[in-house]
This record gives C-alpha cells, sequence and structure tokens, in this order.
C-alpha cells in the first residue's frame, strides 16, 4: 500500500467505528457510496485527492444530526487527523471543508464559495439523497425522527433558514421541500446529469405512491 492508501485505510476504520450506530442513513455505507462518486466526478479535474476522499469519508461524523455534541465530535477528528500526522493547517481545511458543504449550512449562511474539491464532495453527498438510496434513506430519515409518511393536510414549505428546515415535515413533502432542487445545485455537469436522472426515478415513484395513497 502506499502511503496515500495507508492513511485513508486509517480513516476508513474510524469513520466505521464512529458511524456504526448510526439510524438516519448517515452511516458507513453512505459514507464509500459518497467517495466512490467523489472519484468519478473527480476523473476531469486537477484535484488534492487526499483532501477530497478524506472529506468523503468523514463528512458526516461531525454533523448535528449523527453526533449531539459538534464541538466535541470536531475536536476528536481533529485529534485522530493529527495523530495521522496531518498538519494543522491541513486539519482545519478539511473540516472547514466538511462544514461549508451541507444543505442546512448553506440555508444558515447562503451559499458559499467552495473549493474543487469541496464542489465535487457537495455534489457526491447531494446524489446519494437521490434516486431508488434517495428515497429510501428519506424513508430511514423520516422514520427516525418520527415523521409521517405523508399527510396532505400538512402544505410543502419554501426553506428559509435551518431551523425551518429541522421542523417536522413528511417523507414525501422533504422530496420536494429540498430533494427536487438538487440537480440545479449541482456543481460538476457529471453530477447535474446523473441527479437529473435520479429525480426522474423519483418523480415517477411518487406518481405511483399517490396512485396508491390518494383514494
Ligand atoms: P445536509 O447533510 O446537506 O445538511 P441533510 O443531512 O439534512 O443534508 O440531509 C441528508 C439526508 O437526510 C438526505 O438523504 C435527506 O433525504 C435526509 N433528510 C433530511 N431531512 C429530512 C426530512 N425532513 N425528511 C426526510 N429525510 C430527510
Ligand atoms: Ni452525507
Amino acid at each position: 500500500m502506499d502511503q496515500e492508501a495507508v492513511v485513508l485505510a486509517q480513516i476508513k476504520d474510524f469513520v466505521k467505528e464512529r458511524l456504526q450506530n448510526e439510524g438516519t442513513g448517515h452511516d458507513f455505507d453512505h459514507a464509500k457510496r459518497v467517495a466512490h462518486w467523489c472519484e468519478a466526478l473527480a476523473k476531469e479535474y486537477q484535484v488534492d485527492r487526499e483532501l477530497l476522499l478524506a472529506g468523503a469519508y468523514l463528512h458526516d461524523t461531525i454533523d448535528d444530526k449523527v453526533t449531539a455534541d459538534v464541538s466535541k465530535a470536531t475536536t476528536e477528528v481533529a485529534a485522530f487527523l493529527r495523530s495521522l500526522g496531518f498538519q494543522t493547517a491541513r486539519v482545519n481545511q478539511l473540516l472547514t471543508m466538511i462544514a461549508q458543504i451541507s444543505f442546512s449550512k448553506e440555508l444558515a449562511e447562503g451559499r458559499q464559495p467552495l473549493s474543487i474539491e469541496g464542489q465535487i464532495l457537495q455534489d457526491a453527498d447531494r446524489l446519494d439523497a437521490l434516486g431508488a438510496i434517495g428515497i429510501m434513506r428519506a424513508a430511514y430519515f423520516g422514520g427516525h425522527f418520527g415523521e409521517p409518511i405523508y399527510d396532505k393536510t400538512i402544505p410543502v414549505q419554501i426553506y428559509h433558514d435551518k431551523a425551518s428546515y429541522r421542523k417536522k415535515s413528511t417523507v414525501v413533502n422533504h422530496f420536494h421541500e429540498k430533494l427536487f432542487l438538487l440537480p440545479a445545485k449541482m456543481h460538476t455537469p457529471t453530477a447535474k446529469i446523473e441527479a437529473e436522472r435520479r429525480v426522474k426515478l423519483m418523480k415517477e415513484f411518487l406518481k405511483e405512491f399517490h396512485w396508491e395513497w390518494d383514494f
């Protein structure tokens, strides 16, 4: 194994351990799919591979859905990276990139200018919220937080801030409130095409869903 592979193997083990009790769809399998799409999307660009792939695996370990104490988790992830030999400036670069890519952060602070690695990571993370896996993850997330599958008396909302985004909705509303907005937000052309393909499937799924539900 070369040095990059050794470092990544240690990061993977760390993430696997930290996300092992994760029950909202932000588990190690999600991290692996995000890393896979980061590699695929990065082919067309000059990127810092170590930063990108480390970010792909670590991106949900400091998220407020996954951990109750974000600042403690951030300190622990930083200490882990330092133990692997990452310099402090590089640790900060990585943690800043991860913090910037989340949808809730975008709602809280507006669209951030992202590095190429941040753009690719955000695209890859968002692809995993779409398509067949996206449907399953939204239902899994909704079940975890006690959201109804669907309720036609609850209107679709437009989110302006993080607090309204984190308010309970329904799984079906979440498709309209966030997921269908993602293709237009993709940075790379390849991710945009794939996102549109996945949204098409989700719209067909919803047609069938309503045919079965609305009698
Ligand atoms: P980000 O990481 O960009 O801030 P989230 O972590 O909030 O975005 O969303 C990631 C995943 O969680 C997505 O797959 C999404 O479908 C799911 N999710 C987030 N909020 C809801 C919700 N209210 N209902 C169902 N699924 C949700
Ligand atoms: Ni994610």
